[in-house]
């Protein structure tokens, strides 16, 4: 709200400016050397506003984020930094959780902190009046490759909210229990990873409480995985199930490294939150990713879109944080558990908090001339892990209660026209009860997020009166409870 509305009071502001340097014939009039510097450069900023806003011009109404409901406002409410913390603690309780650590203690290494998560998920389940099932898919990773000396064991815990309308279609939130220090082949060392990924297994966790009594559309699925340091392991093994059995993953999210929001110089960032969201998918063939290009459309992959969607409906005065979308999969010589599922076919992304402090991150424990390293409980801010949980919680909702995101678009190219025609299929194999109609949305071509909506009714195939040329246009579902899908992107079609 806070953000929507200054997005909002700017555009209008920047609107009347326009119309009042037209009316005037002129950009300044200040005669004043320094006022008229620092005029000049807020003129340009508003004359750029003016023109993404204004050129070219078309239909419709000016875009304005969908606002979370009473409902979600109240689950969002419901997210508690104190059992952030209390997670983050016992996680770090086991000593180390290197997925090469034993198996069978009771009280150090993997297997404990691994029956401890599905004890948890268990206990939320028993509160879901069957809705919750808890299931811990095991397989043995031979041994072979540099980071897995001998066949392992890895298990990943799953917490299943089967869709009340919508069962095969599947969002799905992250994070690795496992943990690492300097040498990623250590099992014995402390390696507390509070923050990777401690942090973002609380917020599955924390996620599984919240919505175990609650009854979601789609499935939704709170996802703790392991092996992610050895080589993302448990996640592709994940990505792999949930193509087998023909799962519709509409989305998907790792949160990895997600507890604090303080930089190695000290200064805090606490209200941003970083989502990598990939450009070209890595599952295109090579012709789909040459149509792509030759329609300006790698901005506009499935991640990209679900990156644009989370940074809306997730961007307000009830998660308190600024989702800023980066356009990259993940950050320079890092990977993430979103990789397997993007490889897969299925739009994923990765959350990790602003500024990352290396000496915190896949270190021993030590301290070096008065610097801590490790990746300590101490340096976690619960709090700030906790606004992350809303985030998720906001878009994991709304992806789940909206319909399906359309498929099969496309915009015709069968004759030169200065219109649009654009032709789709709802986002569901089952007929929604829920699905009221479509959007168009559309922005210029240089907009990083959509600029327009148009409503266009309980229909699959509609013409814009605005060229295809000059625009990029998308699709989008809504639900008769105003919930709204990603958008989907248009290839080109008879
Ligand atoms: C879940 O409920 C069952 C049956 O009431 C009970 O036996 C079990 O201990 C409960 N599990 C947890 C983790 O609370
Ligand atoms: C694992 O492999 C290493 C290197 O091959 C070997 O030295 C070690 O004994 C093995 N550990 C177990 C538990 O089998
Ligand atoms: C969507 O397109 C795919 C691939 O071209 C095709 O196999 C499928 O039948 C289409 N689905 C519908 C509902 O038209
Ligand atoms: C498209 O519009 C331009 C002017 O905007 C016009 O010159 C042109 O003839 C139009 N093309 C068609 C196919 O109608
Ligand atoms: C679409 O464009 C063509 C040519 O520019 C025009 O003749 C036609 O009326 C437009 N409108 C519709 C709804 O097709
Ligand atoms: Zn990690």
């Amino acid at each position: 709200m806070r953000l929507g509305l200054l997005g909002l009071l700017y555009s209008l502001y920047a609107l009347q400016y326009g119309l009042w340097a037209i009316a005037h014939g002129t950009h300044d009039e200040s005669e004043d050397g320094d006022e008229h510097l620092e005029l000049n450069a807020r003129q340009l900023s508003l004359d750029q506003c003016n023109f993404a806003a204004q050129w070219p011009p078309g239909p419709g109404q000016l875009f304005t984020s969908q606002e979370p409901n009473t409902e979600l406002r109240q689950m969002l409410a419901e997210i508690d930094p104190n059992r952030i913390e209390a997670i983050i603690t016992k996680l770090v309780s086991f000593g180390t959780r290197s997925t090469l650590s034993s198996q069978t203690d009771p009280v150090r290494g993997i297997g404990a902190a691994r029956d401890w998560i599905a004890s948890q998920m268990h206990g939320f389940a028993n509160t879901s009046n069957g809705r919750m099932t808890i299931t811990t898919p095991s397989f043995v990773q031979p041994a072979g490759s540099e980071r897995i000396p001998n066949d392992t064991v890895i298990t990943n815990i799953m917490a299943t909210i089967k869709g009340s309308t919508d069962p095969n279609r599947v969002y799905l939130i992250s994070g690795h229990y496992d943990s690492r220090v300097t040498d990623v082949l250590n099992a014995i060392d402390d390696s507390p990873g509070a923050d990777d990924d401690a942090s973002g297994v609380a917020i599955s966790m924390e996620l599984a409480r919240i919505l175990a009594t609650r009854n979601p559309s789609a499935t939704v699925i709170l996802a703790a995985v392991a092996g992610e340091e050895q080589g993302l392991f448990g996640s592709t093994f994940m990505a792999q199930q949930l193509l087998e059995q023909g799962a519709d993953v509409q989305g998907m999210f790792t949160n990895d490294i997600v507890g604090s929001s303080t930089a190695d110089d000290g200064t805090k960032d606490p209200f941003n939150v970083r989502l990598f969201a990939q450009g070209i998918p890595s599952s295109e063939s090579a012709s789909t990713v040459a149509t792509r290009e030759s329609i300006g459309g790698e901005n506009d992959s499935p991640a990209r879109e679900l990156g644009r969607f989370s940074a809306e409906v997730a961007t307000n005065d009830a998660t308190n944080m600024n989702v800023r979308v980066i356009y990259r999969e993940d950050r320079f010589l890092r990977g993430g558990d979103h990789e397997p599922f993007l490889d897969r076919g299925f739009p994923a992304a990765r959350f990790t908090e602003p500024h990352e402090n290396f000496a915190h991150q896949h270190q021993d424990v030590r301290v070096v001339d008065g610097v801590q390293f490790g990746d300590l409980t101490e340096f976690v801010d619960f709090e700030f892990t906790a606004r992350v949980g809303r985030v998720n919680l906001a878009t994991l909702w709304s992806l789940a209660q909206a319909p399906g995101t359309p498929r099969n678009l496309t915009i015709s190219t069968s004759v030169l026209t200065n219109n649009s025609t654009l032709t789709w299929v709802p986002g569901s194999d089952v007929v929604d009860p829920n699905l009221a109609g479509f959007e168009v949305l559309w922005r210029p071509t240089t907009e990083p997020f959509w600029s327009h909506i148009i409503p266009v009714g309980s229909v699959t195939k509609t013409t814009v009166l605005l060229s295809k040329d000059n625009v990029i246009m998308g699709v989008r579902a809504v639900g008769k409870n105003g919930f709204k899908s990603p958008a989907a992107y248009p290839f080109p079609g008879p």
